[in-house]
């Protein structure tokens, strides 16, 4: 990739869909209505997902003109750059390469990037995750009083957590019985003290996950989680108390996955304990790496296998797929239309599984830290909106509590909804099946946002005047579905294979760099020149603006102890 970016508003395309926007009043009720072939034709599948995007406020020459735009502004150059190993991260010169952590084994052919057999690397890595995960789940792996591991805690933040407690989560059915996973990222103790008050030392093994192993929460709370061990042991009565035993029993309870292996020795973590990865990993990529540790572990290797491959699957879909059926490109370009042709600044990801709890705080991390730029990786400013707001809940909490604004705001909000057919858990209530009525929900919603009710309608029910305008449904108000047969490990490396490819489009046609994230630095570095003003240095108190100052003051004077 020599060449820069190309600004998408000086496109044809670009001209083209703004003319387009223009010239059309969103109406899919007459469009479904004109065009009985609209719900297939704008329907695809990506490995095992089926995604309908027919309820989208796009006609068959939107989709034309947006597929220009992602030629004009060189977005599969870009995509086939980014799977050669190219060094597409321009401010950190770095390839990005998350899409070779799922090559399968064996490929047919090598991948080497940088004078380096990545596959290779990959594999061998991979096999000594699986040999820790299989010690732990066989009980071959003790702790330092012989007992087996029952609870593992992951201690990591962003990727290095997201990633982990989201997969592990939605994958629940898939973990080994007696063996717990549970995820410490805050740096507010809070965290660490809720999540091991429970926890006996003697069976608990902690898994310090962090790409760079300098980030302030994690090794805050990796130091008073050995400290918790330490304590614990003692107060069991199991612990000598010199440096040798305390050293032992770090290697039986601490290990910890990084690209900066030499960091993890002097933590005091054993090398021989540790996982790495490469810097082309970026944090919020990594979940298919090394720092998915505690979901092998609780998996196994064969499921993590599965959930590789279900990534390998859409990487593949994406990689080569004809672009007008190439799933992640044009959800990708919907989410471009809607933020810079429709004016949508949110969008919402809304799934109908409990056990995806998590997957919107995870996508929040993957879509904003990569598209939250306002320049473009040549350094110039944006021409246009980018990263749009991820948020959302499962359905059907969400209705009935946000989805009011869905339906009847002023804002457009494009809404993701993703299910499953098949039940985890296949309850009945009475004669009634539970799953049948949550999924008659989530098809519902798409009906009601898409179609609307009208005033006429409103009326012929009997609603007085003067309540009817507060009860029609504009209608028109855009959403993708997208349908799996069920929630296996491979269907959710789909699906965040899916989420991060829609994301690289975004940011290929903005023209900006999607894997770097120099906006959390100057935080991060004034909380550390900030802390001593908190702990008596007055000079440093005194360096603070006036309102950081006062609410240092406030702080001060108001803890208690
Ligand atoms: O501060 C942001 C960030 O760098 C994320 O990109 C990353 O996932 C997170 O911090 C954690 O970083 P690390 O894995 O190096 O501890």
């Amino acid at each position: 990739m020599s060449t820069g970016p190309v600004d998408p508003t000086t496109t044809p395309a670009w001209a083209s869909l703004s003319a387009h926007q223009a010239a059309t009043t969103p109406d899919l009720a007459g469009w479904f209505a004109a065009d009985p072939e609209r719900a297939e034709q704008l329907s695809f599948t990506a490995a095992d997902l089926f995604v309908d995007l027919s309820k989208n406020l796009v006609t068959p020459e939107t989709v034309g003109l947006l597929l220009q735009l992602a030629e004009q502004t060189g977005v599969l150059a870009r995509r086939d750059a980014m799977f050669a190993g190219e060094h597409i991260n321009v401010t950190e010169d770095r390839a990005v390469l998350h899409t070779a952590l799922r090559r399968p084994p064996g490929a047919s052919s090598a991948l080497v990037v940088d004078g380096q057999d990545v596959d290779a690397d990959v594999q061998a890595e991979l096999t000594k995750v699986f040999a820790f995960a299989d010690a732990v789940r066989s009980g071959q792996w003790v702790g330092v009083t012989g007992k087996r591991i029952t609870h593992v805690v992951n201690i990591g933040i962003g990727g290095s957590d997201l990633g982990p407690v989201m997969a592990y989560e939605a994958l629940k059915p898939y973990a080994q019985a007696g063996l717990e996973c549970r995820f410490v990222s805050n740096i507010d103790p809070t965290d660490v003290a809720e999540t091991t008050k429970d926890l006996d030392p003697e069976t608990t093994l902690f898994i310090v996950a962090s790409k760079t192993f300098g980030t302030l929460e994690t090794l805050t709370n990796a130091r008073l989680a050995r400290a918790w061990l330490w304590a614990g042991l003692s107060a069991a009565g199991v612990l000598a108390d010199d440096d040798e035993a305390r050293k032992d029993a770090v290697a039986k309870h601490f290990v910890a996955v990084s690209t900066a292996l030499e960091k993890v020795a002097a933590f005091g973590i054993d090398p021989a304990n540790a996982f790495g990865f490469w810097d082309w990993v970026g944090g919020r990529y990594s979940v298919d790496s090394a720092i998915g540790t505690s979901l092998a572990v609780a998996i196994g290797p064969d499921a993590f296998r599965e959930f590789l491959a279900g990534f390998h699957a859409v990487d593949e879909h994406f990689r080569t797929t004809d672009p007008a059926r190439n799933v992640p490109l044009l959800m990708g370009l919907l989410n471009v239309w809607n933020v810079n042709f429709l004016g949508a600044h949110t969008h919402a990801v809304l799934p109908y599984s409990q056990y995806l709890h998590r997957f919107a705080a995870y996508l929040q991390q993957l879509t904003m830290e990569s598209n939250g730029k306002s320049v473009r990786y040549d350094g110039e400013p944006v021409t246009t909106d980018t990263g749009e707001v991820f948020w959302g809940e499962p359905g059907t909490n969400g209705q009935h509590a946000f989805y009011q604004l869905i339906h009847q705001g002023t804002r457009v909000i494009p809404a993701d909804f993703i299910a499953f057919a098949t039940p985890t858990h296949p309850l009945v209530d009475g004669e009634a099946d539970v799953h049948a009525l949550f999924m008659a929900n989530f098809f519902a919603q798409t009906k009601a946002l898409a179609f609307g009710k009208s005033a006429e309608e409103v009326r012929a029910e009997g609603t007085a005047e003067d309540v009817v305008p507060a009860r029609v449904f504009s209608g028109n108000r855009p959403t993708t579905s997208i349908l799996a047969p069920s929630l296996t490990p491979s269907v959710l490396g789909q699906l965040i294979a899916l989420y991060e490819h829609i994301t690289f489009v975004e940011g290929a046609v903005w023209g900006i760099d999607s894997f770097d994230q120099w906006g959390v630095e100057l935080g991060k570095k004034l909380a550390l020149e900030i802390a001593p003003a908190l702990t008596g240095d007055t000079a440093a108190l005194e360096a603070q603006d006036p309102s950081t100052g006062s609410l240092i003051r406030y702080y001060l004077e108001h803890r208690a102890n």
